[in-house]
């Protein structure tokens, strides 16, 4: 472990649930997180106040984007991260192998790294874990993540074996390239698809190493909720309690309940922002479509239990219209009660695992949610 680089408190626990705080240069973070997703270095639609206000302590931008445009020297040119986009507090990126196998056309893996061409103009780009860990440092990123591969889903056995140890040979050419910084960590990521025996062998490969956290990665990728619970039940007891655990690319308001009651700290997941531009709302009673036309005369909030910009001053009736309108404020209010949403899911689950009640919130959430809406 990279001594005092990022100090992590476990303030109370409840079964396997933990609430926590995290501890960076750029301020703290209360766990469980949910990490707001800011991408290009901007949550999209919102200002910086606007995500602080949703209750988000830290948000999450990504290596391939930024590396690409407007490039990692231009932002430390300018200052960092923090400075070009406003946003004061601590920030995580995560390392571009994912997005790269998502977004990147003509990618090609070795062992030395991965050789793509850009999505935005067919331009070649090297990622390789050197490289990695330069640009997140350009970045002057709080929470580095190391290069991985986000083994494709299914894999055969070996092929799931192959992938996750290469994962592992590169957290270790990360660990040794990654500069330690008072406030600033790694984070290594557990790999190894849905086989229990990979999973153990990858968390026990990379807390050798020493990691400043363990991300689980590789899920929510198809395989559904089940199986993604029973992962995390196969790789949760390998991983140390010292350390903050972070769920990647996490997920629905049910997964994450389930996650933090298996021990995950953090997560992050374009759900709230993603779904809100196309007429989401995520609400105490489940997901409703604005776009429906049964709220196009209703005059209640999106949620009548938030209390939201969006929810104090707007109605369904106002939010339906200007999403069938195409405005640009629609997906702006959405956005905006949807993490505020999750937010509030997250703040009760801290409060419910500080008071000894985690099991009693769950029932409620899930009573609630399975009520529908009105
Ligand atoms: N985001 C969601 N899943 C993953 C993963 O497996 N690896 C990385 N680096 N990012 C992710
Ligand atoms: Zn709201």
């Amino acid at each position: 472990m990279t001594e005092d680089a990022l100090k992590y408190e476990v303030l109370a626990s409840d079964g396997a649930a933990r609430r926590g705080r995290l501890h960076t240069a750029h301020g703290t973070a209360e766990t469980p997180a949910f990490m707001t997703v800011g991408t290009a270095g901007t949550v999209k639609g919102l200002l910086p106040e606007n995500v602080a206000d949703t209750g988000a302590e830290i948000v999450l931008g990504n290596t391939y984007h930024l590396m690409l445009r407007p490039t990692a020297e231009r932002i430390a040119e300018l200052g960092g991260l923090h400075k070009f986009m406003n946003w004061n507090k601590p920030i995580l990126t995560d390392s571009g192998g994912y997005q790269v196998m998502s977004l990147s056309e003509l990618r090609k893996i070795t062992e030395e790294g991965v050789a793509f061409r850009s999505h935005l103009d067919g331009s070649r780009h090297n990622l390789t874990p050197e490289r990695a860990m330069d640009i997140q440092c350009l970045l002057d990123s709080n929470i580095t993540m190391v290069l991985d591969e986000c083994t494709p889903y299914p894999a055969e056995p070996d092929v799931a074996a192959d992938s996750m140890r290469r994962s592992m040979r590169w957290a270790q050419r990360c660990k040794d390239a990654f500069i330690k910084r008072p406030g600033y960590g790694l984070f290594g990521i557990v790999q190894g698809s849905v086989y229990p025996d990979l999973r153990q062998e990858s968390a026990e490969a990379l807390q050798e190493i020493g990691f400043d956290g363990y991300a689980v990665g590789g899920l929510a990728v198809g395989e559904g909720q089940e199986v993604m619970f029973e992962v995390l039940d196969a790789t949760m007891p390998h991983l140390t309690r010292e350390r903050p655990r972070y769920l990647m690319g996490v997920g629905k308001p049910s997964d994450i309940v389930g996650a933090v009651q298996r021990g995950i700290d953090m997560f992050d997941c374009v759900l709230p922002t993603r779904s809100g531009r196309t007429g989401q709302g995520f609400t105490r009673r489940g997901p409703i479509n604005i776009r429906n036309a049964r709220h196009q005369a209703d005059p209640r909030p999106i949620d009548p239990d938030c209390g939201c910009k969006t929810c104090s001053s707007y109605s369904r009736a106002y939010v339906h219209h200007l999403v069938k309108a195409n405005e640009m404020l629609g997906p702006i209010l959405l956005t905006i009660h949807n993490l505020h949403y999750y937010q509030e899911l997250m703040a009760g689950l801290r409060d419910a695992i500080e008071k000894g009640e985690l099991d009693a919130f769950v029932s409620a959430f899930h009573r609630q949610q399975a009520a529908g809406d009105l």
